[in-house]
């Protein structure tokens, strides 16, 4: 039986109407940059954020070149951030003209150590950017203590809706940072029908600033403060993302279910270890990923199985060629080049059934015990 990594058509085909009836308004409208649909959408993102403003933008990548941009960040400055996440991440980074310093991550969470961005702060440090990998917040109370007054941007491109319990209070992703960053990249949890993203901030000053940054820099058109981008988030995207909204709660709840389905059937084959939820925290799983022994060989029989899996991620940023100016050699970051010789994401999206399921445990449980 095969079982993608994800089916999005499975997904479409229980909202088609609601989601074409809110395009086809757009349509209808013909109004498709910013205007309603988009503030619409900012509106519930804030609402589900807890953060008093939201600011669509082009994508998650943007958000975080945004986020990076209204805290004044170029050359000269270094951002401390993890190698073990999505390009854009550091990408951003180096494209504000500033040095990405990369840090180790946690074996068990795969998220950023806090003692390790204590230990590479200097002067020179303008903001950090921890990322809630996989759907599970990264330890932002841990982080904030260390970064004390230097800015956090949370990259929460995988977590939206992800919920860590801090002092007693749930917080959700972008909330307990200066900003947060979130993606709309069709595999996400809450994915457009294209790219998307939004900042999420409880701050008006940078909320102001980032507006005025995705319209080329001018709160007032033709006239510029300074230099901005094109960098609005798409009106058609933006209802459909806010018809799938509701959803998207029971959606992240099908995919915690799958896990705990997964991590009992999986627990107990040697060579296999299920991922690792901090007690303090409520994943959404975006990824569920494994660490494998043998993990290629296991990728290779699952795919001749007709199963989807994908490796996120099978370099480290500190070692890719692109970053290579930066010095590092390998073995700067231990665990997060560990990782990437393990991990192995399996499929985990809300629309998989039972049978889809136990043919996954299936299969890697004869792979080891063959
Ligand atoms: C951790 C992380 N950061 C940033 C991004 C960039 O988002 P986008 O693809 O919307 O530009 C992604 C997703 O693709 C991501 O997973």
């Amino acid at each position: 039986m095969p079982v993608p990594l994800l089916d999005l058509r499975a997904q479409h085909a229980t909202i088609r109407d609601e989601v074409v009836a809110a395009m086809m308004e757009v349509v209808d409208s013909q109004l498709f940059i910013l205007g309603g649909a988009v503030e619409k959408l900012e509106q519930q993102v804030a609402e589900i954020s807890h953060t008093r403003y939201a600011i669509g933008c082009a994508s998650g990548t943007d958000a975080l070149l945004l986020a990076l941009r209204a805290l004044d960040i170029g050359r000269g400055d270094e951002v401390i951030t993890t190698p073990f996440t999505f390009f854009a991440t550091a990408g951003t980074i180096h494209n504000v003209g500033a040095t990405p310093v990369f840090v180790d991550i946690e074996p068990q969470t795969f998220n950023i150590a806090p003692d390790a961005i204590a230990a590479a702060i200097t002067p020179r440090t303008k903001a950090v950017i921890p990322v809630d990998l996989f759907g599970q917040m990264a330890p932002m109370e841990k982080v904030a203590a260390v970064a004390k007054d230097i800015p956090v941007i949370e990259d929460a491109a995988q977590s939206i809706g992800a919920r860590r319990k801090i002092d007693g209070t749930w917080r959700m992703a972008g909330e307990a940072a200066g900003m947060g960053t979130l993606s709309f990249f069709p595999s996400k949890n809450l994915g457009g029908y294209g790219d998307g993203g939004m900042i999420v901030t409880q701050d008006q000053a940078l909320a102001t600033r980032l507006r005025r940054l995705r319209v080329h820099g001018g709160a007032k058109q033709y006239f510029h403060d300074e230099v901005g981008y094109n960098s609005r988030l798409d009106a058609l995207q933006a209802a459909v993302l806010s018809a799938k909204l509701p959803h998207l709660a029971a959606w992240s709840a099908k995919r915690r279910e799958n896990a705990k389905y997964y991590s009992e059937a999986l627990t107990g084959i040697e060579g296999v270890c299920t991922p690792v939820i901090d007690p303090k925290n409520e994943s959404i799983f975006n990824q569920y990923t494994i660490r494998a022994e043998r993990r290629d060989d296991l990728q290779a029989y699952l795919k001749s199985r007709d199963i989807g899996t994908a490796i996120y991620y099978p370099l480290p940023l500190h070692l890719q060629p692109c970053f290579a100016y930066l010095g590092y050699r390998e073995g700067a970051c231990p665990e997060s080049e560990r990782a990437s010789q393990q991990v192995l994401s399996l499929p985990i999206f809300p629309e998989l059934n039972r049978d889809q399921l136990d043919e996954v445990v299936d299969a890697i449980r004869s792979f080891y015990e063959r």
